[in-house]
């Protein structure tokens, strides 16, 4: 009898440890959403003030370098909160914008729920990444759906003077075609945790 209540206490225990563990993990997942999601809010101010500053400018054209060298300067101011920030797409301009496997599960979600007729500005998931050495990575995602400004560039209209800079820098370009409201690709965060 003693046996089986000491053993019904130490399984309840565990449960306790293991709640208790959950919390916390809980806790620091939602935490670190909170500064990636400031991040990729940021870096989508930023995107769109400028560009409409530089169309507005010198015209689309004049601007192509505003999308292309937001990302660097953005990921830049980041960096020394160990947050690595960057876009992904379904269609992509620049192929180092590739998702990789977990980029395209999100990316295929995130779709599915647009279809279902889920706002974009909602649209965001998160998670843990437990790696070999016993330490974690943390990774965001948020959506990105094309607005006005995007179409000069990105939409089925793209004037030749556009196209012409485009094929030149970017031969394999998939990311023309859109239409307002779709989705864009993701902004994408990742960051190494600290080992507890
Ligand atoms: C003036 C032209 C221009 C406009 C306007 C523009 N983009 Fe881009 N976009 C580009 C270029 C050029 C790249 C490739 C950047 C690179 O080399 O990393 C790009 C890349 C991207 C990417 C990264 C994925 C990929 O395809 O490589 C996303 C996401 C994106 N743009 C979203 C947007 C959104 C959202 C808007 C509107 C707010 C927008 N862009 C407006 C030119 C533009």
């Amino acid at each position: 009898m003693r046996v089986i209540v000491i053993m019904g206490l130490l399984v309840l225990g565990g449960f306790g440890l293991l709640a208790v563990g959950y919390a916390a993990e809980q806790a620091s997942l939602r935490a670190e959403a909170v500064e990636a999601r400031a991040a990729s809010q940021m870096f989508a101010k930023t995107l769109k003030s400028q560009l409409i500053a530089a169309i507005k400018a010198g015209g689309p054209k004049s601007a192509i370098p505003v999308c292309q060298q937001i990302a660097p300067a953005v990921a830049k101011q980041y960096a020394s909160d160990g947050l690595v920030i960057g876009r992904t797409s379904f269609r992509i301009r620049n192929p180092a914008n590739a998702p990789d496997d977990w980029e395209r599960d999100v990316l295929v979600g995130f779709a599915k729920a647009m279809e279902k007729g889920v706002d974009p500005k909602t649209l965001e998931r998160f998670a843990f990444f437990p790696d070999k050495s016993g330490g974690k990575t943390f990774r965001y995602m948020k959506a990105i759906a094309v607005t006005q400004p995007c179409l000069a560039c990105h939409g089925s209209n793209v004037s030749p003077a556009v196209q012409d800079a485009l094929d030149k820098h970017y031969p394999d370009d998939q990311a023309t075609g859109f239409a307002l409201g779709d989705l864009r690709g993701a902004f994408t965060v990742r960051k190494v945790m600290p080992k507890s």
